[in-house]
C-alpha cells in the first residue's frame, strides 16, 4: 500500500488490495489466540472521529487499533464543541495538537477524509471509514477478504494472485444511488476479476455509470440464478430527498431476497450484506440467518482486515511481533 492515507479502495489496485488480504489472513490468527494482542503499534495514538452513526465499523476500527497496541481515543461529535459552533478544521486541528497518529473518519458528506487530509499539518494519517455516497474502502476490503476466505473454506481452491475473482458473478442489488459500499465493492471485486451488475429501480440508481464497470438489471428474478454472490444493500432513508419509492412493500416484493426468491439462487451461490440489515426489506430474517449468509463471517472479518491497514500505514515495516 502506497501513500500515507487510505481515503478509497480506487487507490489501492489488485496488489494494494492483495497486499491488505495478505497481512489479514496474520492478523485473524492474531484474533483467535488467547491474548489477541501484538505490540505492532505500540506507542501510537488512533483517534477515531465519527461524525455520523456507526456500529460494527466504529467498533471494529477500535478494537483493530488495541489489538496492535496502540492507544485508542474516541471523538464523538453529537456531544463535542462542534455543538458550540466550532468549525470541522478547528476540531481536527485540535486533535491533531494533541499529538495523533491515525484519525479514522467518517462523514455524512463525501469527501471529507480527503478534506482533513489536505488540514493536517504532521504526518499524521487518515483512514476514510465512509464519506457520504463516496467510498467506504475498509467495507470492501472486509468483504474481498470474507469471500476469498469463505470460497476456499467451502469450494476448495479458488484462482490464486490478483485475479482471485476471475469468473465471479456478483450482483449489488438495492440502493445503489446513495451507498458508498456499493462504489467501493466495485471497485475492489472488479480489480479483482469479478464481474458485477447492479440490480435496482432506476429511481435507485446515480445519474450516471460512466466510468463504473457495471452491468445494469432491473429484474432481480432473472439475475439471481446467474449470480455467484448476492450482495444486498439497505435503503440508505438518511441520504434521501424526496420519493423514490412507491411504497417499501412494493419494494421488497420486487427487490428484496425473499426466503421464495432466494430459491433462484444456485446451490453454491452466497449471500452478503454489510449491515445493518433492515430485516424483512432487503432481506428476509431467513436467509440472513441461512447457511449461504456470510453476514456474520463479513462482521468478524472486519477486525483482522483493518488491523492489517492500520499495520500498513502506521506501523515502522519491523516484524509484527509475538
Ligand atoms: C454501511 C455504511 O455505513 O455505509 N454499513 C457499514 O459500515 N457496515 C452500510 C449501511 O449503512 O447501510
Amino acid at each position: 500500500m502506497s501513500g500515507r492515507h487510505l481515503l478509497g479502495v480506487r487507490d489501492l489496485g489488485a496488489e494494494g488490495i492483495g497486499e491488505v488480504l495478505r497481512l489479514a489472513e496474520t492478523f485473524e490468527e492474531v484474533g483467535r489466540r488467547p491474548i489477541p494482542r501484538v505490540p505492532a503499534l505500540r506507542g501510537k495514538t488512533v483517534v477515531s472521529a465519527f461524525f455520523e452513526d456507526s456500529t460494527r465499523t466504529r467498533l471494529s476500527f477500535e478494537l483493530a487499533a488495541k489489538r496492535l497496541s496502540a492507544d485508542v481515543s474516541t471523538f464523538s461529535s453529537s456531544s463535542s464543541s462542534l455543538n458550540k459552533g466550532e468549525s470541522l478544521r478547528d476540531t481536527v486541528l485540535t486533535i491533531e495538537a494533541m499529538g495523533v497518529d491515525a484519525f479514522v473518519v467518517r462523514h455524512a458528506c463525501a469527501g471529507v477524509p480527503a478534506q482533513v487530509a489536505g488540514w493536517l499539518s504532521g504526518d499524521a494519517s487518515v483512514l476514510n471509514a465512509g464519506d457520504g455516497a463516496h467510498e467506504h474502502p475498509t467495507q470492501a476490503l472486509l468483504d474481498c477478504f470474507t469471500l476469498v476466505r469463505e470460497r476456499r473454506r467451502r469450494f476448495g481452491t479458488v484462482a490464486a494472485g490478483e485475479a482471485v475473482f476471475a469468473g465471479l458473478q456478483v450482483a449489488i442489488v438495492g440502493d445503489i444511488r446513495h451507498s458508498r459500499v456499493a462504489r467501493s465493492c466495485l471497485f475492489a471485486f472488479t480489480a479483482l476479476g469479478a464481474s458485477v451488475t447492479f440490480v435496482a429501480p432506476p429511481t435507485l440508481l446515480p445519474p450516471s455509470l460512466d466510468g463504473w464497470p457495471a452491468e445494469v438489471s432491473h429484474d432481480l428474478d432473472d439475475v439471481l440464478p446467474k449470480c455467484d454472490v448476492a450482495y444486498l444493500l439497505r435503503l440508505q432513508n438518511e441520504r434521501m430527498e424526496g420519493q423514490y419509492l412507491p411504497s417499501l412493500r412494493e419494494y421488497t416484493a420486487t427487490y428484496g431476497l425473499t426466503a421464495e426468491r432466494a430459491r433462484l439462487l444456485g446451490p453454491s451461490a452466497l449471500v452478503m450484506h454489510p449491515g445493518p440489515i433492515r430485516r424483512g426489506v432487503e432481506l428476509a430474517a431467513e436467509v440472513a440467518d441461512g447457511p449461504a449468509s456470510l453476514v456474520t463471517s463479513q462482521v468478524a472479518s472486519g477486525v483482522a482486515v483493518r488491523m492489517a491497514v492500520l499495520y500498513l500505514l502506521l506501523g515502522s515495516g519491523a516484524p509484527i511481533g509475538a
